[in-house]
């Protein structure tokens, strides 16, 4: 029987089934996102049996742990965030495949000694020389672990090696190209999985399902329908103890670059030849290729940034992004960013798409509204009521769901209308906790499905995108000029007015 690891065909999105023992080595092993998320998640594939017992996780950092210190790391991040780890015997059996390696990433003899270590761990517990090497390190390192990587020859099996990159892919599009150039260098394509974990959610993915398993809202989804497509992403929390990346990237590069420049993609794509990776992947690339800032000539007219100030959140004071610990208390970093979006195609010409996201907004809310046009005649309007236009929203979380915005007659004599939600929940379904986002994206690369993966080409063309913007916010600002919002509040002022200017206003959530 051909592995799906061996085998070079694609495998679908659809593809079920039990991926190949194989050793996954996660780079940045000391840093939070691995025992809050990574390790919780490859524990949780194992209690569900969706990947094998020969399953062996390494991790690497510069600290000196033993391999025993590392697994009780990782069972106080589980105990931390999941508020234990189960049966005490299914986390023996797991933690007994958690081993550490110490290293730095720019020494070559780590990677040797690396080596070493896996090759041991092949023949002790079976992982048959497959590799999954997951950079989780600052993006500063990215190029150099994989140089490293590549030099000693751990990538050189497309079938076997395989290689996962963290977000941000580059800071710019010239730092986005000189990384893919180094990734080509050691590594085919088809190897390399950039991530982005909004692609490993139910309901982005159901985007797909939504627009091309039903066959009636394709003909309505293009600019003889459809006024303008709003896309929010807000978050309640600050800073948090992130102050040192955060003051680096700012909304534009933390999120709106990617996040919801992927939830933009599935919007607006055309319907793919077939469900497989690059169908999906190529369908992105092309509405990147389409898309443009309204106005680059007038920035301000169709992209705005925001930062918070000190406010009120459930009852609570909280600080201005300024005074969080470890910002520069005069710090131009955008929390908020929102921007105006065209795509020139046949199916969407003149169709504003608005974007915005924040942090510190009053609710965490992700969603895509659709709005459609008015009807061409107000026949039942009076003036002392308003119609309103149909809305279709997915909410992406939480409550996720989608709803569709129509007008019913209220009951009674004369033809007073009103604007009622007919709603579906995902909730309906009796399913507690949607798949997690890393169980999905875990699984799918230990499967060798690319499809909810970022191409090389895909990530270019989203940086191409926000380059006007990032040529202007990237010089040095004087923070007096900086919008701001206060915390527990939506929007600054200025980024009302870039959707009003143009005769709409953003949804209340
Ligand atoms: C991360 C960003 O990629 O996404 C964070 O770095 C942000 O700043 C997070 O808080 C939001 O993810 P989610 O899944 O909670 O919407």
């Amino acid at each position: 029987m051909v592995s799906l690891l061996e085998n070079p065909l694609r495998v679908g999105l659809q593809q079920q089934g039990m991926p190949e023992p194989q050793i996954i080595v996660i780079f940045g092993a000391s840093g939070d996102l691995t025992w809050r998320k990574l390790v919780p998640s490859l524990y949780k594939l194992r209690r569900e049996r969706r990947i094998p017992p020969e399953t062996t996780i390494v991790g690497v950092a510069r600290r000196d742990w033993t391999h025993e210190y590392f697994r009780e790391q990782m069972r106080k991040g589980m105990e931390e965030v999941h508020g234990g780890v189960g049966p005490e015997e299914l986390w023996q059996d797991f933690s007994q495949g958690l081993f550490y390696c110490s290293g730095n990433i720019d020494n070559p003899e780590s990677y040797q000694k690396l080596k070493t270590l896996l090759k041991e761990l092949d023949d002790k517990r079976g992982t048959r020389g497959n590799r999954m090497f997951y950079l989780s390190v600052a993006p500063n390192f990215f190029a150099e672990a994989i140089r490293q990587l590549g030099g000693a020859g751990m990538l050189d099996n497309p079938y076997k090696h395989r290689l996962v990159i963290e977000k941000p892919f580059g800071r710019d599009l010239a730092s986005a190209k000189s990384l893919n150039l180094v990734v080509q260098k050691y590594c085919k394509e088809q190897q390399v999985y950039r991530i982005d974990h909004y692609l490993g959610k139910d309901t982005v993915q159901n985007l797909l399902v939504f627009r091309f398993a039903n066959a009636i809202f394709e003909p309505l989804w293009n600019r003889r329908f459809v006024d303008h497509v709003q896309i929010t992403v807000a978050e309640t929390v600050g800073v948090e103890d992130r102050a040192g990346y955060y003051e680096t990237v700012g909304a534009l590069r933390d999120m709106l670059q990617n996040h919801l420049m992927q939830l933009f993609c599935l919007t607006a794509m055309e319907p793919p030849n077939s469900m497989d990776a690059d169908s999906i992947r190529t369908e992105k690339v092309k509405v990147l290729q389409a898309t443009r800032l309204a106005d680059v000539q007038n920035l301000d007219l169709c992209a705005v940034r925001g930062q918070y100030s000190a406010g009120w959140m459930k009852g609570q004071s909280v600080p201005g992004y300024r005074q969080e610990p470890g910002v520069n208390p005069n710090s131009t970093t955008a929390t908020y960013v929102a921007v105006k979006f065209l795509v020139d195609n046949w199916r969407w010409q003149g169709v504003p798409f608005y974007l915005r996201t924040g942090k510190r907004m009053p609710k965490k809310v992700s969603e895509i509204s659709i709005h459609f046009r008015e009807v061409p005649s107000r026949m039942f309007q009076s003036a002392a009521q308003q119609m309103n236009a149909n809305i279709l929203a997915m909410r992406i979380q939480p409550n996720e769901g989608i709803s569709l915005r129509f007008e019913v007659k209220m009951p009674g004599a004369d033809f007073r209308t009103r604007s009622v939600d007919m709603d579906f929940s995902y909730g309906s379904f009796g399913i507690t906790a949607a798949t997690e986002a890393y169980d999905r994206l875990f699984l799918d690369c230990m499967m060798g499905d690319q499809t909810l993966f970022t191409r090389g080409d895909e990530v270019e063309a989203a940086w191409q995108v926000v380059t006007p913007i990032l040529s202007v916010w990237d010089a040095p600002a004087d923070p007096a000029k900086i919008p701001s919002y206060e915390a527990g509040t939506w929007e600054p002022v200025e980024a009302e007015l870039l959707i009003n200017r143009d005769g709409r206003r953003w949804r209340r959530l």
